[in-house]
């Protein structure tokens, strides 16, 4: 595996298309600022030093819908591992903690290859957005990010790989907002967050009336 560490670049996700692109295989580029990181829906990804901002390459391997389950559920497990503290899964996979966004993740498939980009509010002490918060702040803790990176890298390989069919329980056990109103961006309208289907679709209840949303996102309503 070829390892990339950068200073500073405008997104480790456009590095990593490039590079696939020019036919790199087995590769990990992470870099301590971004200019311009991406986050999902073309939304900007503040990325400054001491965040964790790292890219790299996958098999689809046909994992379907719940790929993006599944990285949520690695990237999830590995902050509760190291953190010690209650993190949870807003669908489709952003991380939480304390009903704030610590990290993200977009998964973007290249012919038959994904790029998956995280991003972790690991040793950052502050972020300029009221619905975010960092693992510093919540924990007092700092971590060693590179370990971090590696064994997440490596644990998404293995869960993909090995297709483990318990991602969608796991996701269940730690979801965000469930019973809660939310905003879901699909419907347009506040709606109450019931589960996850068996393919990773959220499913959410209207008036007695149960809904499976496929894409999107959803916001917490106050
Ligand atoms: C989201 O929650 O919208 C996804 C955020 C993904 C951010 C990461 S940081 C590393 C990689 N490079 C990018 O430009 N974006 C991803």
């Amino acid at each position: 595996m070829k390892v990339i560490h950068l200073a500073k670049i405008d997104s480790t996700q456009n590095y990593s298309k490039e590079l696939l692109l020019s036919g790199e295989r087995d590769f990990i580029v992470y870099s301590d600022i971004q200019n311009s990181g991406r986050g999902r829906h073309g939304r900007k990804w503040e990325a400054p030093n001491g965040g964790l901002w790292f890219s790299f390459d996958m098999d689809y391997n046909d994992y379907g819908e719940l790929f993006t389950i599944a990285i949520g559920v690695v990237v999830r497990e590995e902050c509760a591992n190291n953190y010690k503290c209650d993190v949870k899964l807003k669908w489709p996979n952003d991380i939480i903690v304390n009903d704030k966004k610590v990290g993200g993740i977009i998964c973007e498939k290249v012919g038959e290859k994904v790029i998956v980009g995280i991003g972790l509010n690991t040793n950052l002490e502050k972020v300029n957005c009221e619905n975010s918060d960092t693992f510093f702040n919540i924990t007092g803790k700092r971590v060693d990010n590179n370990i971090i990176m590696e064994s997440i890298r490596q644990k998404c390989k293995e869960i993909i790989y090995k297709k483990n069919i318990d991602v969608v329980k796991k996701f269940r056990e730690h979801m965000a907002f469930k019973g809660k109103k939310c905003f879901v961006s699909a419907l347009g309208k506040e709606v109450e967050i019931l589960d996850i289907g068996d393919n990773g679709y959220l499913v959410v209840k209207e008036n007695e009336k149960k809904h499976e949303i496929f894409m999107g996102e959803i916001n917490l309503c106050i």
